[in-house]
């Protein structure tokens, strides 16, 4: 479904990534790890084409797609919730969610079907989402994403910053979204949230991928000392 082959970028002279490769399979969902700064948002930003690769490679159901625009991106499938809440503070809930579903030319079921996700958005259909709570925001965030049926769904650090009652709901969404059969490439800052969520890890240090493999393999002291502050 995605496969990364020895990614390489960065801002400016300044390099961030040092050939980081992964692969998320069909309906499978991989979670990114890794200590603040170690390059998670950098990673997810080049396998979305906001930042140009310097080198290696992002293919996406075999096909390459290093050198497309984001956008491009999203219209063969892929959709990306960057970190912090994403939304349009002005617009209401549903304008928000509509300027995505026009902008991807999506039909109206699309729209229902990322409210049944988020079921409790619809009482604030209304609402300016700049007076939702960031939670709230966080969930508007991701319904749009999914607006647009993707076949893979990014998301940088869904939980962070969130009060708890919404951190359960949008780790339930998350779940449901991944029985259904969605691909789902995830950074996630909780070790025990991740660990109940994903099939298979990837703890990135500097750059570069330290370790990877299922929640089996990974359990145990050094996986802790790689994430400890
Ligand atoms: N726009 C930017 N310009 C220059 N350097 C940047 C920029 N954004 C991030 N960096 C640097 O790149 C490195 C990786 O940052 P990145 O945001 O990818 O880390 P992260 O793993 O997502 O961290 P966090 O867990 O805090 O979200 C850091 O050293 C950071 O200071
Ligand atoms: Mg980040």
């Amino acid at each position: 479904m995605l496969s990364v082959q020895d990614l390489e970028s960065g801002y400016g002279r300044a390099r961030v990534l040092f050939g980081v490769s992964l692969q998320v399979d069909p309906g499978r969902l991989v979670c990114v790890m890794g200590r603040t700064g170690v390059g998670k948002t950098t990673l997810l930003n080049t396998v979305m084409g906001v930042l140009p690769a310097t080198a290696g490679s992002v293919t996406f159901e075999g096909r390459d797609i290093t050198r497309l625009k984001p956008h491009e991106r999203v219209r063969l499938g892929m959709a990306y919730v960057p970190q912090g809440h994403d939304t349009f503070p002005q617009l209401s809930v549903l304008g928000n969610l509509l300027v995505t579903l026009e902008a991807a030319k999506g039909p109206k079921e699309a729209l229902d079907e990322a409210l049944e996700i988020f079921p409790r958005l619809k009482p604030l259909l209304k609402r300016p989402a700049g007076f939702l709570s960031g939670g709230r925001q966080q969930q508007l965030a991701i319904a749009r994403a999914l607006v647009t049926r993707p076949r893979l769904l990014i998301l940088d650090a869904p939980t962070e910053g969130i009060q708890p009652s919404i951190v359960i709901e949008i780790e339930e969404a998350i779940d449901r979204l991944h029985a259904s059969g969605l691909s789902v490439l995830l950074v996630e800052q909780y070790l025990d949230l991740a660990l109940r969520l994903a099939d298979r890890f990837a703890i990135l240090d500097a750059g570069q991928v330290v370790r990877a493999g299922t929640a089996e393999e990974l359990r145990g002291g050094e996986v802790s000392r790689l994430l400890a502050v």
